[in-house]
């Protein structure tokens, strides 16, 4: 390969790419470009919120050899042991293997552990406190699993499609919203002893082509992953948005992605990792690989990734491009020692910031089984012993779910039927009522669509220790009242419906859904991304149907995301109706709170259009590159869900933001205080030097496979050893010997001091410090003035006043609870980056002298303030 190829094929285009293309294929010439970025930063001991533990980061890598740092980047293989993702042992420092379990709504793949609601009902809440407690539980039910990095929050995908199958595990497609629905849960999650991990880095919009192998399977014939095209300014006001919250936050770790971000690999993309995410943003913990997201050895740990998943190159290869090959790579000088040093610092830094000591508990739980005994070793099939000790993670939790679900759910419409009050006579209507007759936990990964959903399905979830029917619920709420209480539980009994709920003093219940996932499971036809943005199982003729013969019908929809309304929403048979999102366990219980007017609801985390055609991006569902990676141009910029209905002047059904109260609210008194920030100051210097830590042997002889009294080998499992002590041998790589300089760009390797970009924070995690100056005050009185005590989620917005920004961008809510002719202030900062707009050629932010405007009110279409900033 020429040295230009070479190039190409580290930094911007992948390998195929790089290669004459088929007639179908787009020409080269029109394919986005990553350009590179290198070295890899390595980490400040001074960075705020990380040197404590850096401090014993440095004194326990320090003491590492080589191999025992390379055990600790590299996962062990998948199945290797209990968890769905280990890395190898530090038995002479008496360090276990540590544990990577998912997922972003509790553990998953074990028992006795709570099944919380999905992100985006959590963001439906706009309750920071709520965000954080659910955090905490998360976290604590993980440590005492055993678990040391649960795998999320998620803020991608953001949600740039509203029919993408994994909006749901991430909080809203409004970055703010999802930037402290990161944060907050990130704290909660690592206050418990847990490492939080950041995913998916950046521009996973969608299931369809984010893998090769699946995508294959499901027919498509591709041979390089989707690359999601984003320019500059995008990334930075939008999709990087809320994992700037998560890096001030302080999380410990990021995954990158499958997909390709202008056509490089996400895990080996050094403009993502080393320019934007750890020189940039500062980010001080370590980035692991999605599940066979790593496709390069070198160029991967130059470009900044630091932990490779689950270790082996394919499932069950028995192969590597990290274990043995990285012990090679730094022996033979082509990854410099800094950057070993530099990952296994990153991942004790992580470790310890979340004050944990080496002398870990045991894993006590196996993500394989759910017997008590297995293998310890699950795809060797070896050391069959206890695994499961049905430890009792629990707690109290079911509280906290069950409030954070009923605040989470959204009143659409409300036309006097709510709330209920010990109604005479409820007709609960459709199969999303009642459980799965084969179990809640039926289908794997909850990969069907059978009886309610409280959960979608892939690796996002977890199992439920129960789960609270809605038809379950309102039955003992029913029985409670003395109220006639029947239920027809199938979508698909339209006798026996219309029998039930034309009869007199009927209040109909029609409970429907839509599901939507991770695209290795397939259901209903749906690849992951949902096929439409409709109800499924008939739903819209189910509820058209109740309508026709029930003039008091109310509609309660379970969905990943929004689904079009506009058959029936405006018809005045249907009184009521209420998003329910995805709760969780305590799904029926949660929804009577908020039926019966116990729990205030919450407010939309985006958007419901009239068509789907409304929202403008949309799921690539078709390969449009021949076989080379499809090409997924992001050209409407930041311009999605309520900014793109704004700039086409499009009316949604129901605003984001949206949500009925059971009381009512005055806004008054807009207030602005300015305050004097100190000017904006770019950060310049040097960083110094790269540091190693400790020193190594450089005999090869010394990194050779333990005789098997030491480290009895197993089958598949990957090592840091060598089996020879020809390196050729050893590596089993056919293009082993290429020296760095023949295929890493030039700089690649450097040790010496950098210089800082002046966006980035000088020790300062999540960009230069500047940005967080806090520039206004705004405050506002609101009034309940209705009878009953509500909560009342006021929403800021600002309008930066360029020609090509959104009309309007939210910038801060609070969740108030205000009792009846009270009134409490509603209070907001503005900070200097909240002002900004990223400027592409000055490569940071800046605050334009365009005039900007603030607005405070109920939602993105419902604001009653307004004021110019002064
Ligand atoms: C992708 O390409 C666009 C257009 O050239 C550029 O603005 C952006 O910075 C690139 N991003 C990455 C991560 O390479
Ligand atoms: C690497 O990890 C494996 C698996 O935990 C362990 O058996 C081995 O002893 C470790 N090697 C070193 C050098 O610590
Ligand atoms: C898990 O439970 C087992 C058995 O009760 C216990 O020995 C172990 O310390 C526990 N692990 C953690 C991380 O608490
Ligand atoms: C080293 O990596 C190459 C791919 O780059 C792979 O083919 C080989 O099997 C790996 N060697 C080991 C020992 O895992
Ligand atoms: C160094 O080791 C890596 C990993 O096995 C290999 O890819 C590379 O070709 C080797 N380079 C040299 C110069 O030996
Ligand atoms: C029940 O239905 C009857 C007949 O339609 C009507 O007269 C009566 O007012 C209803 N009662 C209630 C409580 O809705
Ligand atoms: C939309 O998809 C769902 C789930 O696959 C299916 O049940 C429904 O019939 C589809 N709707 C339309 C209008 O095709
Ligand atoms: C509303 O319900 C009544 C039955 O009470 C029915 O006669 C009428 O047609 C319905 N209206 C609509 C718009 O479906
Ligand atoms: C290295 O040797 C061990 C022990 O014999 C074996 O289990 C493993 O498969 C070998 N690894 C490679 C990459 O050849």
């Amino acid at each position: 390969m020429t040295l230009a190829a070479a190039l190409l094929c580290l930094a911007g285009v992948s390998a195929a790419t790089a290669f004459p293309r088929n007639e179908h294929q787009l020409s080269k010439r029109e394919l986005a470009y990553s350009p590179p970025s290198y070295p890899s930063p390595w980490m400040d001991p001074e960075a705020e919120g990380w040197q404590h533990a850096y401090a014993k980061a440095k004194e326990f890598v320090s003491q590492m050899t080589l191999a025992e740092k390379v055990n600790l980047t590299t996962g062990v293989g998948w199945g290797g042991e209990q968890c769905v993702g280990n890395v190898g042992s530090v038995p002479r420092l008496g360090l276990r293997s540590l544990c990577l379990q998912d997922g972003p709504l509790g553990v998953r793949g074990t028992d006795y552990n709570t099944a919380f609601p999905a992100g985006q009902t959590t963001g439906a809440t706009w309750d920071r406190h709520l965000m954080y407690l659910r955090g905490l539980a998360m976290g604590k039910e993980a440590r005492d699993k055993g678990v040391n990095v649960l795998l999320g929050p998620a803020a991608g995908p953001l949600g740039r499609m509203p029919a993408a199958g994994r909006n749901w595990e991430g909080f809203s497609p409004d970055p703010v919203l999802a930037g402290v629905g990161m944060a907050e849960t990130i704290k909660g999650i690592q206050n418990a002893g847990v490492i939080a991990c950041a995913k998916h880095f950046i521009g996973n919009e969608q299931e369809h082509f984010r893998q090769v192998g699946e995508s294959v399977n499901y027919g498509f014939d591709i041979s390089e992953t989707l690359s999601s095209n984003i320019d500059d300014k995008t990334m930075h006001e939008l999709y990087m948005w809320p994992f700037v919250d998560a890096v001030r936050a302080g999380v410990g770790s990021f995954m990158c992605a499958y997909t390709q971000v202008n056509n490089s690999y996400s895990c080996h993309n050094s403009q993502l990792m080393n320019h934007l995410l750890k020189n940039e943003l500062g980010f001080q913990g370590f980035i692991m690989s999605d599940w066979q997201a790593q496709h390069t050895g070198v160029a991967a740990a130059v470009a900044g990734l630091d932990m490779s998943m689950p270790g082996d190159t394919v499932f069950n290869s028995g192969r590597s491009f990290w274990g043995a090959n990285l012990t090679l790579a730094v022996l033979n000088g082509t990854v410099p020692a800094y950057r070993i040093d530099d990952m296994a610092m990153r991942i004790m830094a992580a470790f310890f910031k979340v004050n944990r000591d080496i002398n870990l508990d045991p894993i006590n739980f196996s993500f394989w089984t759910r017997d008590s005994y297995g293998y310890r070793h699950p795809s060797a099939n070896e050391d069959y012993e206890q695994v499961n000790f049905h430890v009792d993670a629990r707690r109290d939790h079911h509280r906290l779910v069950r409030d954070i679900a009923a605040k989470g759910t959204v009143l659409l419409k409300n036309e006097g039927a709510l709330p209920l009050k010990k109604p005479k006579f409820i007709a609960v209507v459709g199969e999303d009522a009642r459980g799965n007759p084969k179990g809640p936990n039926s289908c794997s990964d909850r990969g069907c669509n059978e009886g309610t959903l409280a959960m979608s399905w892939g690796s996002g979830t977890a199992n439920f220790p129960y789960l609270v029917t809605p038809d379950a619920a309102l039955q003992a709420q029913a029985v409670q009242d003395g109220t006639r209480y029947e239920s027809v539980l199938s979508n698909d009994a339209p006798g026996e419906t219309k029998a039930l709920v034309s009869q007199p003093n009927a209040t109909a219940i029609v409970f429907v859904n839509a599901n939507s996932g991770e695209g290795y499971i397939r259901v209903d036809g749906n690849i992951g991304d949902r096929n439409n943005l409709t109800l499924w199982r008939n739903g819209d003729e189910l509820v058209k149907n109740v309508a026709s013969w029930c003039p008091n019908t109310i509609v309660v929809i379970h969905s990943t995301g929004p689904v079009l309304l506009t058959e029936w929403y405006d018809n005045p048979n249907v009184t009521a109706i209420l998003w329910a999102g995805l709760p969780g366990q305590e799904s029926g219980n949660s929804i009577v709170d908020v039926l019966y007017g116990r729990t205030s609801p919450g407010r939309s985390p985006f958007t419901w259009g009239r068509t789907r055609e409304d929202y403008g991006a949309d799921v690539m569902y078709k390969p449009n590159n021949g076989n080379g990676a499809p090409q997924q141009d992001f050209t409407e910029g930041v311009f999605i869900d309520y900014r793109a209905f704004d700039k086409a002047d499009k009316a949604p059904i129901y605003e984001f933001g949206h949500g009925l109260s059971y009381t009512t609210f005055k806004y008054a008194n807009l207030q602005i205080q300015k305050h004097n920030a100190p000017a904006y100051e770019p950060t310049t210097g040097k960083t110094s030097p790269a540091p190693t830590f400790g020193s190594f042997s450089t005999n090869l002889d010394d990194y050779l496979f333990p005789s098997s009294d030491k480290v009895r080998p197993i089958t598949q499992y990957i090592y840091p050893y060598l089996n020879s002590t020809n390196p050729a041998e050893a590596s089993g790589d056919a293009h082993y010997g290429l020296a760095a300089e023949e295929f890493l760009p030039p700089g690649a390797t450097d040790n010496s001091p950098q210089p800082r970009l002046r966006s980035s924070g000088l020790h300062s995690p999540g960009g230069n410090a500047r940005l967080w100056d806090v520039l206004y005050t705004v405050t506002a009185d609101i009034t309940n003035t209705g009878s009953v005590v509500g909560d009342e989620i006021p929403q800021l917005y600002v309008s930066l006043g360029g020609p090509e920004d959104p009309k309007l961008v939210l910038r801060g809510f609070d969740r108030l609870t205000i009792e009846p002719g009270q009134t409490r202030r509603f209070e907001a900062q503005l900070t200097r980056r909240d002002l900004s707009n990223w400027d592409t050629v000055l490569q940071d932010w800046v605050v334009t002298e365009y005039p900007k405007e603030v607005h405070v009110g109920k939602s993105s279409r419902k604001l009653e303030l307004h004021a110019a900033l002064p």
